[in-house]
């Protein structure tokens, strides 16, 4: 096992927040694994990406019922088969997603939809058992006691081996971290969120709260889409290029908008750090997340064999004081009510002015 601030390759493996679970600092995302969503790729070059990824050392996969309608997990558990990787691969897939929009109970988190998740999942990746199960989005309305005890019970009856929240406010993670200690019951091992240079919003409640409870983080598009490649052209108020983000311009989901003001402005200060280090952006955008407070293993995404080259090599290298801190200053979510009470140059009207030896690292940077 190693530390965070040492570690060199993807096979450096790390503890999973306060489980027994060793894996890697890169995961590898399969959500472009088919064509079907129309960013993809096809089975091929799919494969090509999942042999690499193990024989550079890779241990964890990250994929999930809905993805390309299905089709992702049938790829992945085909290739698993095919390579006799089950064992030493740490497995991840999701529920939540509806399956069928007549059903209510086709989706969401309530038990009836977890049980039917699981099964079409285990069937699908050919597999009795999933290392991790993540809820994948909050859906606002289930007993948060009904997706704990079912979850629970999951892991003792060895179908799942450990289970974690995905895209959930971070009071709802606390409570179900909380409900399962105070009832003996199976503790939260891991939040999935997104988290990049262009998108730091969850420093604000989530990564104390994961870091006050020891579950580790899964940063998910830690490049932005692609766009901190730096692939992409700014263009008048918007951008171009070749990728996901050219592809889906027209989608109105928010996951596809990235060609911002502000993230251009991130991207620029990204570019000039890369050319310092003398790394491709990619490699730079990655290393920093990787090095964040509570981040154990960021989910990475490529589309090919070159691109998931270029992503495993951006471990191997440190990013020089001052030029991190350029990247922190140019991408630092604003301070905003409550936090504002917390700044250290407040917090002196609590402490008289003594140092508080348990301050978050988010405010240390302030
Ligand atoms: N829980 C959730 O709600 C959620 C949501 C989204 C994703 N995820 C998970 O996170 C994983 C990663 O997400 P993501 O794919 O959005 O991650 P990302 O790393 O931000 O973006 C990956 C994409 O960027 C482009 N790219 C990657 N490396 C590159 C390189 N070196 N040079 C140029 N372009 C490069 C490729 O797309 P193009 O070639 O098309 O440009 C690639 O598919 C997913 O597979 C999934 O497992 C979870």
């Amino acid at each position: 096992m190693t530390d965070k601030k040492t570690h060199r390759s993807v096979s450096d493996y790390y503890l999973l927040g306060k489980t027994g679970l060793r894996v890697s600092p890169l995961c590898l995302g399969t959500m472009t694994f088919g064509t079907e969503w129309g960013f993809g790729s096809d089975a091929a070059t799919a494969r090509a990406v999942f042999v690499r990824y193990l024989e550079a050392g890779g241990n964890f996969v990250d994929t999930a019922d809905g993805y390309t309608n299905g089709h992702s997990e049938e790829l992945l558990g085909q290739f698993i088969a095919e390579t006799g990787s089950r064992d030493r691969v740490v497995l991840a897939t999701k529920f939540t997603f509806n399956s069928d929009p007549a059903n209510p109970n086709g989706g969401g988190n309530g038990r009836k939809n977890i049980y039917r998740a699981l099964e079409g999942s285990l069937r699908r990746l050919k597999t009795d058992t999933i290392d991790l199960y993540w809820l994948h989005v909050w859906d606002g309305v289930t007993p948060l006691a009904e997706v704990v005890a079912t979850l629970s019970d999951l892991v003792k009856a060895g179908k799942i081996r450990h289970y974690g929240l995905s895209d959930t406010p971070a009071w709802y993670l606390t409570r179900a971290e909380t409900v399962a200690e105070l009832r003996g019951l199976e503790p939260v091992a891991a939040l999935q969120l997104e988290y990049s240079l262009i998108e730091r919003n969850i420093e604000r409640e989530h990564v104390p709260a994961a870091l006050a409870m020891n579950i580790g983080i899964c940063p998910w598009s830690p490049l932005g889409s692609g766009l901190l490649s730096g692939k992409y052209r700014r263009s008048g108020t918007s951008g171009e290029g070749e990728g996901r983000l050219q592809t889906m311009k027209s989608s109105t989901n928010a996951v596809f908008q990235k060609f911002t003001p502000r993230n251009w402005q991130v991207v620029e200060v990204l570019q000039e750090v890369a050319a310092k280090v003398e790394r491709p952006a990619a490699q730079v955008a990655l290393n920093w997340i990787t090095k964040r407070p509570a981040v154990t293993s960021s989910i990475i995404g490529a589309t090919s064999v070159r691109q998931l080259d270029e992503n495993l090599g951006a471990l191997d290298f440190e990013i020089p004081a001052e030029l991190s801190a350029k990247l922190d200053a140019v991408s630092r979510p604003e301070l905003v009510f409550p936090y504002t009470f917390f700044h250290p140059s407040r917090l002196a009207l609590v402490t008289g002015g003594m140092q508080i030896a348990a301050e978050p690292p988010w405010f240390r940077e302030r």
